[in-house]
């Protein structure tokens, strides 16, 4: 395909409303024109979570507002764009339907086709929009709402090896963090904890790895830290800034190893020539070298793209979205939200796989 195509995106399945404009095709790469993102920690940060309903009025406020600001930061305006991309689904369904009803709107008045788009998809292709990485390639996505082994063998076509069969990591570090008095989001704040932590002091454990294959369970992590902590706390009275450190540290490093071992395996199963990580959690320096290291020993490229295109955004639903145009995908007027929406339709769905909704 000569000619370019700009694609407009938008995202609204957890508590991210984001719009960004991508143009893609011709001779060069995709060039992410404006990429917007409005987190909604401030609505939701008196519940210690997620509240479904806030986040989907939320998004029902906020998504035109988004989708205009990213035309503008763009230099276009609407008869300049040649499709809309949205997430269909999986995620909070509230907020999914905010997106699929302003796409639909937007995509009606000006006369656009419209795209549905899985919002796994988005994860595991941006590689391609990062680093126009071909096919096969092996994808890690570990987010609060994700853990996931893909084999991407086409812009449709997944192969899930594995995943959490409870809580995700991000979620785990999340509630690490609750545990430890620690800000949210827990991921960052229990890194920064566990750099001057003794990740040996605690023998955490590493759940399933005595299991073949590549699932993965984190709550049985979360249930021994919290009992390190009441342990020391009925001995001692509370915990010190040392005993804290080391409970991170070694929180950390079992993560670590169980993500770094489950990956060998996947790599070792698909032979696959490159190994991308997406999601939140990828931003752990520890967790990232561990995986670049197994990727090195498996002779696969390793490939993380920037943290802004890791975490939720919506550059990656218009890429995907230009993906799927690509192959001559158009929805109506009549795409469906959809709460649930495995990527693998072959493999079972994973029940429990998150707070932020299954994302199967
Ligand atoms: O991909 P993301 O922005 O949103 C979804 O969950 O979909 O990921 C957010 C998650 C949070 O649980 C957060 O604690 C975790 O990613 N996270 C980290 C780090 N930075 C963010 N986990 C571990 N280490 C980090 N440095
Ligand atoms: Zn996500």
């Amino acid at each position: 395909m000569s000619q370019t195509l700009a694609i407009l995106g938008l995202e609204s399945s957890c508590d991210d409303t984001a719009a960004a404009v991508v143009r893609a095709g011709g001779q060069g790469g995709a060039e992410i024109l404006s990429s917007i993102v409005t987190g909604q920690g401030d609505l939701h940060a008196a519940f210690g979570g997620i509240v479904p309903e806030i986040a989907a009025r939320a998004h029902a406020e906020r998504l035109d507002l988004c989708a205009e600001a990213a035309l503008e930061r763009a230099g276009l305006d609407l008869s300049d764009i040649n499709a809309v991309a949205v997430t269909a689904g999986p995620g909070l369904i509230g907020g999914v339907m905010a997106g699929v009803m302003c796409a639909k709107g937007i995509a009606a008045g000006a006369g656009l086709p419209l795209i549905g788009v899985n919002h796994l998809a988005g994860h595991a292709l941006t590689p391609r929009l990062t680093d126009g990485l071909g096919f096969p390639y092996l994808v890690l996505l570990v987010s609060g709402g994700h853990c996931q082994f893909l084999q991407v063998e086409g812009p449709e076509s997944f192969r899930r090896l594995g995943g959490t069969i409870d809580d995700a990591p991000g979620e785990a570090f999340d509630k690490t963090a609750r545990l430890l008095g620690l800000p949210q989001p827990g991921g960052p704040a229990v890194e920064a904890e566990a750099a001057g932590g003794d990740p040996r002091r605690f023998a955490f454990p590493r759940p399933l790895l005595d299991r073949a294959g590549c699932d993965m369970s984190f709550s049985g992590l979360k249930t021994a830290l919290r009992r390190a902590r009441d342990e020391l706390t009925v001995a001692r009275g509370g915990i010190t800034r040392t005993d804290r450190a080391d409970l991170c540290a070694g929180f950390q490093a079992a993560v670590r190893d169980v993500l770094a071992e489950k990956a060998r395996r996947a790599l070792a199963a698909t032979g696959a020539p490159a190994f991308a990580v997406a999601g939140g959690v990828a931003a752990n320096r520890a967790i990232r070298a561990a995986l670049e290291t197994v990727a090195g020993a498996a002779g696969a490229r390793f490939i993380a793209p920037p943290l802004a295109l890791c975490t939720d955004n919506a550059a990656m639903i218009a890429w995907a979205g230009y993906e799927r145009f690509r192959l001559g995908r158009r929805d109506g007027l009549d795409l469906r939200p959809r709460p649930r929406w495995p990527l693998d339709a072959r493999s079972p769905a994973m029940l429990g796989a998150g707070k932020r909704g299954v994302k199967a």
